[in-house]
């Protein structure tokens, strides 16, 4: 097995050229949601497959129901190396609105700040810069002499519209996936110098709902005051999801919602966090969630409902008098503790049932449903990677929540009875999904050296 100091400094030598690899992978505009850009993902998914042989692993494109897996295999010199199973998504989120980007999103650039270089592009975090940082730290232990655990290499192509492929996936290559322990680099830091391991990740569900009304859009002066309107009635079920206090009003939401327990009350209090820093990063100053709960718990231990997005009627330039005949809205439900997703939608679609006035009729558009993932806050594995990152970093990391969702964390709980480490180096202001996304240097840097000592950690 090479020595760790060497495998580093391998790294550091080869940073160059992994920013010009980086830099491909950001100019192909894999956006998962959008059927257009299948033949990107694709390219996209060939891309790594190539690169993960030029690193050393026997590396295939595996074709499923949507876009393609990469699966990619490389063995330890040692015997008895324990057996990790890394993932990483390569598609990306839409990069709308356009014309919010400083420049294109999918022509990367390296920008110069007080703070140091950062690598701006639509996926520059969320996932291409931080699954790269594991992919060169494999690189530098093999050109260094072999790679100290057994690694599979996994990276899906629809992670950002809810895996809808994973599962059976997963189902049909057990075997070959099934490993001593997952790997996932898709979660943040603490702040820039100090590190996080994700212990908890919230739930998602996500359902879309169209109210129809009119057989066809009115004259709002020949029908207004007569007509319903849809986009009113919308409205009214949307203010009707939160009390006064901030509390979600769905029948059972609360159902499998537990009080944080005392001694993990306590390790947050010790955190050091200020609600006010992280609102005013983003021009807010009060918390808007329930009353009476911190910034913190909000996001890492409550659930919340948001609406997505909503459209209906005239949006356009000017005034159109319409009464439109239909509206539709996005939701999203984080979840968190033992929330069931399916019992949650099914309480949603009963509560905007009942809310519809006469000649008003509803449609459900199921988005896709996973429950909160809770990972030990202690394990061997975890005083391992703590080690390692302590060493990277020079500060002991934090074990953490996020208010985030990556639902096939849980399926690989629950299929293959695997735990995860998630240890991710992205940054609360990287705007993930939203225009002029970043990726610190130091980030894809650093970052890969920290898989570096994880790898060594977990092997010795
Ligand atoms: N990497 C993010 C989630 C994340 C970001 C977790 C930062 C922790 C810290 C992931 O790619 C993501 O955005 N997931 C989606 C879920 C999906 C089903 C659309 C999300 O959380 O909205
Ligand atoms: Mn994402």
């Amino acid at each position: 097995m090479p020595a760790l100091e060497a495998v580093l400094s391998r790294v550091d030598a080869n940073m160059d050229d992994a920013l010009k690899r980086l830099f491909s992978l950001l100019a192909i505009p894999s956006i998962s949601t959008d059927p257009a850009y299948a033949p990107d993902c694709l390219r996209a998914a060939n891309l790594l497959r190539d690169d993960l042989e030029s690193v050393g692993f026997d590396a295939a494109v595996r074709p499923t129901a949507g876009h393609p897996m990469v699966v990619a295999r490389a063995k330890s010199g040692a015997s008895g190396a324990p057996h990790v199973l890394f993932y990483g998504h390569y598609d990306v989120q839409p990069a709308d609105p356009l014309d919010l980007w400083e420049t294109e999103p999918f022509a990367p650039r390296l920008d110069t700040t007080p703070a140091g270089k950062r690598i701006v592009a639509r996926g520059a975090a969320d996932d291409k810069g931080q699954l790269m940082t594991f992919i060169e730290a494999c690189r530098a232990y093999l050109a260094e002499g072999g790679l100290p655990c057994d690694v599979t290499v996994l990276l899906e192509g629809e992670e950002e519209t809810g895996s809808p492929s994973l599962p059976a996936f997963l189902d049909a290559n057990k075997e070959e996936l099934r490993a001593d322990l997952m790997l996932v680099c898709d979660t943040n830091m603490w702040n820039r110098d100090t590190p996080m391991v994700t212990a908890m990740l919230r739930g998602l569900a996500l359902e879309e709902v169209t109210i129809r009304a009119a057989s066809r859009d009115l004259h709002s002066g020949l029908f207004g005051g007569a007509a319903v309107n849809p986009i009113q009635v919308l409205a009214k079920i949307i203010a009707g999801l939160r009390d006064d206090k901030g509390a979600i009003t769905l029948p059972g939401f609360y159902d499998g919602v537990a009080e944080l327990p005392e001694d993990v009350a306590e390790q947050w209090r010790a955190i050091p966090f200020k609600p006010a820093d992280f609102l005013g990063a983003v021009g807010l100053s009060q918390p808007a969630g329930e009353a009476g709960r911190g910034v913190l718990e909000q996001i890492w231990s409550r659930p919340a409902c948001d609406v997505n997005g909503i459209s209906g009627g005239y949006a356009g330039a000017g005034s159109k008098t319409v009464l439109p005949a239909r509206a539709s809205a996005k939701f999203s439900f984080r979840l968190v503790g033992k929330q069931d997703p399916e019992k949650v939608l099914e309480s949603f679609r009963a509560y905007v049932r009942k809310a519809l006035p006469p000649d008003c009729r509803a449609e459900f558009t199921r988005h896709g449903a996973s429950p909160a993932l809770q990972l030990p806050f202690s394990s061997e594995a975890l005083s391992r990677a703590r080690r390692a990152l302590l060493a990277e970093w020079g500060k002991e990391p934090i074990i953490g929540g996020s208010g985030g969702s990556i639902p096939i964390v849980g399926d690989f709980k629950r299929l293959l009875g695997m735990d995860a480490l998630m240890i991710g180096f992205g940054l609360d202001d990287d705007r993930i999904h939203s225009p002029n996304e970043k990726y610190e240097m130091s980030s894809f840097h650093k970052g890969a050296r920290s898989w570096a000592r994880v790898l060594d950690a977990l092997a010795n």
